[in-house]
């Protein structure tokens, strides 16, 4: 089974959308996906919640609350991480997951917090870069990615690749609201984007995600 956490201390960056656009993706592509959603808020649960019948099946699994139990059958089990999740709790959360993405928001705070976080990661959270391989998804960018520079020399010092650049768009949120991903919103309108996604999945798919 195939397993992906979405993780970043920082709230509000992206976890969520990452996660449920990664899931619809792998569904769409036939793969039978559980979404666990390790945050009080539920915001992956919502958001399951709003799928429209008839849409590739999702099951969520409260993981906040209940044991992570996921079924024998689960080919793929993508992880939101709640905000704020430090010490014990990163250590916890990244013992379950091979794959770790971190989406940043382009703000010199955001791009410094995640540099400490991405230590935090590796030193406190003891993740061992062979038992699990982290890669960081610039999220929300508008204009330039000029400002990821540092974090990207930073990145490369510790060998994970900053693998995608996504634009901000109300494509995610219109499809957020109906519980589906960008995937499946018409590709005349989400082409850009289905274009931004292609390195991402190219690395979760690829051996270069996946522990030695
Ligand atoms: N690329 C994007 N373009 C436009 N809006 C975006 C993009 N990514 C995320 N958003 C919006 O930003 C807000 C925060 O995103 P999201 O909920 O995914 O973050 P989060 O990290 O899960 O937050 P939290 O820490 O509260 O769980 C949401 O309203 C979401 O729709
Ligand atoms: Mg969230």
């Amino acid at each position: 089974m195939r397993s992906i956490l979405v993780l970043n201390a920082k709230g509000g960056c992206g976890k969520t959308t990452l996660a449920t656009n990664i899931a619809s993706f792998y569904a769409m592509q036939g793969l039978k996906v559980t979404l666990a959603d390790f945050d009080p808020q539920h915001s992956s649960l919502d958001w399951l919640a709003a799928r429209p019948d008839g849409r590739p099946l999702i099951t969520g699994l409260a993981a906040a609350e209940e044991a992570l139990r996921v079924g024998s059958d689960c080919d793929c089990l993508i992880m939101d991480a709640p905000a704020a999740v430090h010490g014990r709790g990163i250590t916890e959360l990244v013992r379950r997951a091979q794959s770790v993405i971190m989406p940043v928001l382009p703000s010199p705070i955001d791009i410094r917090a995640a540099a400490h976080f991405i230590e935090e990661l590796l030193v406190v959270g003891k993740v061992s870069r062979r038992e699990t391989r982290v890669a960081v998804v610039a999220n929300r960018v508008r204009e330039n990615t000029l400002i990821y520079q540092t974090l990207e020399r930073f990145l490369k010092r510790l060998d994970i690749p900053l693998v995608a650049t996504l634009r901000d768009t109300q494509n995610y949120i219109r499809a957020a609201e109906r519980g589906l991903g960008i995937f499946e919103l018409a590709p005349s309108l989400a082409e850009p984007d289905l274009q931004q996604w292609k390195p991402l999945t190219r690395w979760l798919n690829s051996k270069r995600a996946l522990p030695e």
